[in-house]
C-alpha cells in the first residue's frame, strides 16, 4: 500500500514536472511539402517527452501551411513580424531573407545541439544564414534551377540529348510543339516556366542572364550590372517564347502551374525546382517513366555557360516566439540526417548535410541523380540578397516588375532595364557598371 502510494506520488512528478507546450510551424506548401511536414511533426511527438534545456516537455506540434508564393509569404512574415505575432514559433525562411529578417528571428546557436550540429550542414548555406554571428535558420533542404525534359519526345523527333543552348532548347520546343499538335494534341507546349510576377520570376530571369554573361542583377561587389547588352538580349529572348513555345498564360505561372501542364504531359520542357521530379515519377503519374533532368542550358554568346539559381529554404524560430527553446528543438530534429535522407528520397529535395549525398539508400535509389546534380547546386548563382540586405525584397519587387512588364509586351527590354538599373540606384545607392 505504502510502496503504491509512493509510485503514485513518484509519477505525479514526473507529469507535473512535464510541460505542455504546443508550438506552430508554418510550413512550405509547395508540391507535398505540407504532408511531409505533418508526418516529421507527429515522428517528433511520438519521442515525447522531450528534455530541452534541463526541463521535460510534453510538444504538440502545430503544422499551418503558408502562401505557395515566396513573395506573398514574405508580406505575411512581415505582417506577423511588425504587431510582434506570437502565433507562430518556427518560420520557413527562403534562402535570400536572412538578411532582411535577421531582426525577428532568435540566435539558434544559444540552444543545445546547434554548434555541434553545424559543421555537417554545407557551410556555403551556414554562412548565408549567419548574420552578425548569429544563426537565424538551420538549413532545411537547398534548392537550384533545373530542366525538365521528355526522354520519349526527344527520341521521337530524333535529338539526341537535353539541349546544350537556349538556342537549341527554342528550336527543339518548337519542332516537338508543331509535331505533337499536328498529331492531335492542341494543348502541347514546347516549355513551360515561371513567369508570373514574383520571386519565382526573378529565379528565372537570373538563369537567363547568368547564363548570357550578363551578370546577376547586383554583384558581390556592389556594382548594379543589370542594364548591359546581354541582359537586354536574354530578356528579348524569354519574351519571344511568349505566345510561341510558352503559354500567353506563362506570365501567370509559378511553379505549379507550370508543373500540372508539364504532368499532364503537355510540355516537351519544363524549368523547376527538384521537388517536381517524385511528383512526375509518382504512381499514376502520365509521364512517370519518361522524362530526366539535366543542367539548364547556357546563352549563346561570349562567356555563355549554363546557370541554376539558389533556391532553398531554412527553419528559423520568431523573436516572438513564448516557446523558443523548445521551438528550436523541433527545427533541429526536422533538419537532422534522418530528416533528410527521408526528404530527399520520398520528395526529391536537395539535402543540406553533406553526407546524405553518400547514404546508399540515396545512391541506389530512384533520386541518384540528386547526388549526380550536386555539382549543379554547389555552382548554383545566388540572388543578390547579401548585398542588398535588408532591402532585397525590394530589389527584387523591381526586378520581377520591370521584366514581366517586358514578358508582356507593356515595355521593350531595353527601356525596362535602363529604368530598373536607376530604380535600383535609387534604393541601394550603389554605383552602376558593366557585370
Ligand atoms: C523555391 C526556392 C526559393 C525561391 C522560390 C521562388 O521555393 O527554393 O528559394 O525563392 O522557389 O518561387
Amino acid at each position: 500500500m505504502k510502496k503504491l502510494a509512493v509510485l503514485v506520488i513518484l509519477l505525479l512528478g514526473v507529469a507535473l514536472a512535464q510541460q505542455n507546450v504546443t508550438v506552430t510551424w508554418m510550413t512550405g506548401n509547395v508540391g507535398r511539402n505540407v504532408d511531409f511536414a505533418r508526418s516529421m511533426a507527429q515522428r517528433y511527438m511520438d519521442l515525447n517527452p522531450h528534455t530541452i534545456g534541463g526541463q521535460q516537455f510534453n510538444v504538440t506540434v502545430n503544422v499551418i501551411p503558408g502562401p505557395e508564393s515566396a513573395t506573398d509569404r514574405l508580406a505575411l512574415y512581415l505582417q506577423f513580424f511588425q504587431v510582434r505575432s506570437t502565433e507562430v514559433d518556427i518560420f520557413e525562411i527562403d534562402v535570400i531573407w536572412p538578411g532582411d529578417l535577421a531582426e525577428h528571428l532568435v540566435d539558434l546557436y544559444q540552444f543545445e545541439g546547434f554548434r555541434e550540429a553545424a559543421p555537417a550542414f554545407f557551410q556555403s548555406i551556414i554562412q548565408n544564414n549567419t548574420v552578425d554571428g548569429r544563426l537565424v535558420g538551420i538549413p532545411y533542404f537547398t534548392d537550384a534551377g533545373i530542366l525538365y525534359y521528355r526522354t520519349d519526345l526527344l527520341e521521337k523527333y530524333g535529338f539526341d540529348g537535353p539541349p546544350a543552348t537556349w538556342t537549341e532548347l527554342t528550336e527543339m520546343a518548337r519542332v516537338i510543339q508543331e509535331g505533337e499538335r499536328a498529331a492531335g494534341n492542341r494543348d502541347f507546349w514546347g516549355f513551360v516556366w515561371q513567369g508570373n510576377a514574383y520571386e519565382g520570376l526573378t529565379c528565372n530571369v537570373l538563369e537567363w542572364f547568368y547564363s548570357h554573361n550578363a551578370g546577376q542583377f547586383v554583384e558581390p561587389a556592389g556594382i548594379i550590372t543589370v542594364n548591359n547588352p546581354n541582359a537586354i538580349a536574354a530578356l528579348e529572348m524569354a519574351a519571344g517564347w511568349v505566345g510561341t513555345i510558352s503559354p500567353t498564360g506563362v506570365t501567370g505561372f509559378q511553379e505549379e502551374d507550370a508543373r500540372a501542364i508539364w504532368q499532364a504531359g503537355n510540355a516537351a520542357f519544363m524549368r523547376n525546382w527538384p521537388y517536381a521530379f517524385s511528383l512526375g515519377q509518382a504512381e499514376g503519374s502520365v509521364i512517370r517513366g519518361l522524362f530526366n533532368v539535366a543542367p539548364l542550358p547556357s546563352g549563346d554568346v561570349e562567356g555563355g555557360r549554363p546557370a541554376a539559381t539558389l533556391g532553398g529554404w531554412q527553419l528559423g524560430v520568431g523573436a516572438y516566439s513564448l516557446n523558443p527553446a523548445v521551438a528550436a528543438d523541433v527545427a533541429l530534429f526536422i533538419t537532422n540526417y534522418e530528416g533528410q535522407l527521408r526528404r530527399a528520397l520520398e520528395l526529391s529535395q536537395f539535402p543540406t548535410i553533406a553526407a546524405v549525398y553518400e547514404d546508399p539508400a540515396l545512391l541506389e535509389s530512384e533520386v541518384a541523380w540528386l547526388a549526380e546534380l550536386l555539382p549543379v547546386f554547389l555552382n548554383s548563382v545566388a540572388r543578390p540578397s547579401t548585398i542588398s540586405a535588408p532591402q532585397y525584397g525590394e530589389v527584387s519587387r523591381l526586378v520581377f516588375s520591370a521584366t514581366h512588364d517586358v514578358l508582356t509586351g507593356r515595355e521593350d527590354a531595353e527601356t525596362a532595364l535602363a529604368i530598373l538599373e536607376l530604380d535600383l540606384e535609387a534604393i541601394l545607392g550603389l554605383p552602376t557598371g558593366q557585370p
